[in-house]
């Protein structure tokens, strides 16, 4: 996706995605990935989270990845954070202590750069891309990770034709499809949200159905 969509909705602040809360399958199904405090942690496209924070607060160095400098810079600021920042060739390191983003472009990472990750927190990331950058993307991660890694992935699901994204619906087909070549797949939530408050942007665009679903990934 061009990533001027992303830094205009940054820019413009229309970041209906972003919650003010912790993640609650985050919250609940975050320790069945069995990691320990000390093992990194990779959150891709992880705009300004708090979900950073709280993979933070179980003592796990966190790595985000955000194209957005809007969001990097926010995350410190709202969390009042003294940044430290460092200037790579592709890209600009903000860090505080073991929390770390890069402000870059997720599809320019390199394996040296997530060193010592062995778990990745996917919420509104794959979902996030549209469907000929969801195989890129899939494709990079694996390519990224150390071959003990773990994910635990949160995806929507939506009859199609209702709405274009983001966020896009995600099938659970499509997951298999993406992901059974390298990681046991366990769906371990699935829900229709729509009725939820926080979503009743997407039933006034005239959605009949959305269904949230969570899954552990675990390397084959
Ligand atoms: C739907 S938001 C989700 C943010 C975060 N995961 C959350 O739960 O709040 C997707 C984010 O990905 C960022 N993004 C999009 N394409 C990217 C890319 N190629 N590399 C890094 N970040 C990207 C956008 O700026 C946006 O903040």
């Amino acid at each position: 996706m061009d990533p001027e969509f992303w830094h205009d909705r940054w820019r413009e602040n229309r970041i209906g995605f972003h919650q003010q809360e912790f993640n609650t399958h985050l919250t609940e199904y975050w320790r069945k990935l069995g990691l320990s405090p000390g093992q990194g942690v990779f959150v891709p496209l992880c705009g300004k989270s708090h979900d950073l924070t709280w993979l933070d607060q179980q003592g796990h160095p966190v790595l985000g990845i955000e194209i957005s400098e809007v969001a990097v810079k926010a995350y410190f600021e709202e969390n009042d954070l003294q940044v430290q920042q460092q200037q790579k060739d592709h890209y600009s390191l903000w860090y505080k202590g073991a929390l770390k983003i890069i402000c870059g472009d997720f599809f320019d990472l390199k394996p040296a750069d997530l060193q010592g990750v062995k778990g990745v927190y996917d919420r509104a990331s794959l979902i996030a891309l549209p469907t000929e950058y969801r195989q890129r993307y899939v494709q990079h991660l694996v390519t990224l990770l150390e071959k003990e890694a773990k994910i635990l992935l949160v995806t929507l699901e939506y009859p199609h034709a209702e709405m274009q994204g983001p966020p896009f619906s995600v099938t659970e087909s499509e997951i298999e499809r993406l992901y059974h070549q390298y990681f046991n797949i366990e769906k371990v939530y699935d829900q229709d949200i729509l009725n939820m408050d926080e979503n009743a942007r997407f039933k006034s665009q005239g959605l009949t159905h959305m269904s949230e679903k969570v899954y552990l990934l675990t390397p084959l």
